[in-house]
């Protein structure tokens, strides 16, 4: 057991979809969490889904395992199908959904706390199991997040550990993932990097 006198708050990686002013979906990947009786969302600014929450009030939470969702928000790929069910905001690859309103937030001029109650919530396929591969994308989505503000040589190494599970445990959507995340990694590096990473 960890000695802590915090209270852990388990985050979930989850496909944050609001509807911007012209009337369509922008989908963006989000961590959440619960923290009494709200569900929590923290976006740094600026941010387009918080321009969308703050005047919208309302948007979808989509769990999903298809992680190209999550790697193609970050490489410029977020054309993905998404359907309207009444309120609900869905995508094609949606394993369950929860409609959230905003009831309250804390103001921060990095990064404001907005707390959400659910209104809606279905579950629309079955969970398949943890894949070690998905697990693999999402931490290098993070990575490629912070290409700008982590050390080249930590994210390659980072790197390198995550392929083990990519070989082992991926199938064609997380090998898809993998190399647009890969390649988002070395266009870093042709343009950043010195001589050793070229
Ligand atoms: C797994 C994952 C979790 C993320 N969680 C957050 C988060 O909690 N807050 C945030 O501001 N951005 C987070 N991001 C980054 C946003 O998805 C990204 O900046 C996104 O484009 C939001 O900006 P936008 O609202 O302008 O689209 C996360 C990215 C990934 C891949």
């Amino acid at each position: 057991m960890i000695a802590s006198d915090k209270t852990s708050e388990k985050i979930n990686e989850i496909i944050l979809i609001t509807e911007c002013a012209n009337g369509t979906p922008h989908i963006a990947p989000f961590g959440v969490r619960e923290r009494n009786g709200f569900i929590l969302i923290a976006p740094f600014k600026p941010s387009i889904s918080l321009d969308n929450l703050l005047r919208e009030r309302i948007a979808t939470i989509n769990t999903t395992d298809d992680v190209r969702v999550f790697a193609g928000a970050l490489t410029g790929r977020r054309d993905w199908l998404v359907e309207r069910s009444g309120e609900a905001l869905v995508l094609e690859s949606a394993l369950s959904y929860k409609v959230i309103n905003l009831e309250k937030m804390e103001e921060d001029e990095q990064r404001p706390k907005l707390y959400f109650k659910v209104i809606q919530e279905e579950t629309l396929k079955s969970f398949q199991g943890y894949n070690r591969a998905q697990a693999a994308v999402v931490d290098l989505c993070v990575l490629v997040s912070r290409l700008h503000l982590l050390p080249i040589d930590k994210i390659i190494s980072e790197m390198e550990y995550l392929r083990i599970a990519i070989e082992k445990t991926a199938g064609d959507n997380e090998l898809e993932a993998w190399e647009w995340l890969v390649e988002a990694v070395d266009n870093h590096c042709a343009q950043f990097c010195g001589d050793n990473f070229a």
